[in-house]
């Protein structure tokens, strides 16, 4: 049986470029997506990235508006494989984590986690504000994936196109999409 979509969100925060690689990566691997691209989204990704939103449209197999409420998505009746909200902003992690529901993307992770289902945000910001930390401490404590853009400096990362494409690959190992985008800690020879 073909695999439900993982739906991925796009919200405001810095890291578009982790939300293009995350979608990139999951076309190649014949991963069906279904994409949500918040208003503050569309901003950020046009200022770190340089792309209107629409460029990330060929990668996803059904697109929807950040205010359909009536999309499939917003009902636990429609399967999915998951979600990654990629960058995650402090707005839409604060809504998740009250149970806010007023956009597709907050909906559809509410979704989630009232279906039991894998949920990982990628929250940025730094300072991380006391307001903040107990919203991911709330949706760690629910079982959700607090997965912050955090290199690793073991790895030796190049450039920041290897960073991106490690913070990618990490989300999409949580949700179970294959890929290439990074190669893990091998220990030196002792
Ligand atoms: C260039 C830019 C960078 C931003 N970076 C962040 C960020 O790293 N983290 C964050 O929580 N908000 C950030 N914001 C603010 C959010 O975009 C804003 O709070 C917005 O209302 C979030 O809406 P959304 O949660 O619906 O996407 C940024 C805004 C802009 C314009």
């Amino acid at each position: 049986m073909a695999r439900a979509p993982v739906i991925i969100g796009i919200s405001g925060a810095s890291g578009a470029p982790i939300a293009v690689r995350v979608l990139e990566a999951a076309h190649a691997a014949g991963t069906p997506v279904a994409l949500v691209i918040s208003g503050g989204a569309r901003a950020v990704l046009r200022e770190e990235s340089g792309l209107e939103p629409a460029a990330l449209e060929r990668f996803a197999q059904t697109v929807y508006a950040d205010d359909d409420l009536a999309a499939p998505i917003a009902s636990g009746s429609r399967a999915s494989s998951g979600m990654a909200i990629v960058p995650c902003s402090s707005n839409t992690a604060a809504k998740v984590a009250l149970g806010l529901a007023d956009t597709l993307i907050t909906r559809a992770a509410h979704v989630h986690l009232k279906e039991r289902r894998k949920l990982v945000l990628v929250p940025r910001e730094t300072p991380l504000s006391p307001i903040l930390l107990e919203h991911l401490t709330r949706l760690a404590q629910l079982g959700v994936v607090v997965l912050p853009p955090e290199p690793a400096y073991y790895l030796h990362p190049k450039s920041v196109e290897a960073i991106t494409d490690y913070l990618a690959g990490k989300v999409l190992d949580q949700l179970e999409v294959p890929h290439h985008l990074y190669t893990g800690w091998k220990a030196p020879e002792r």
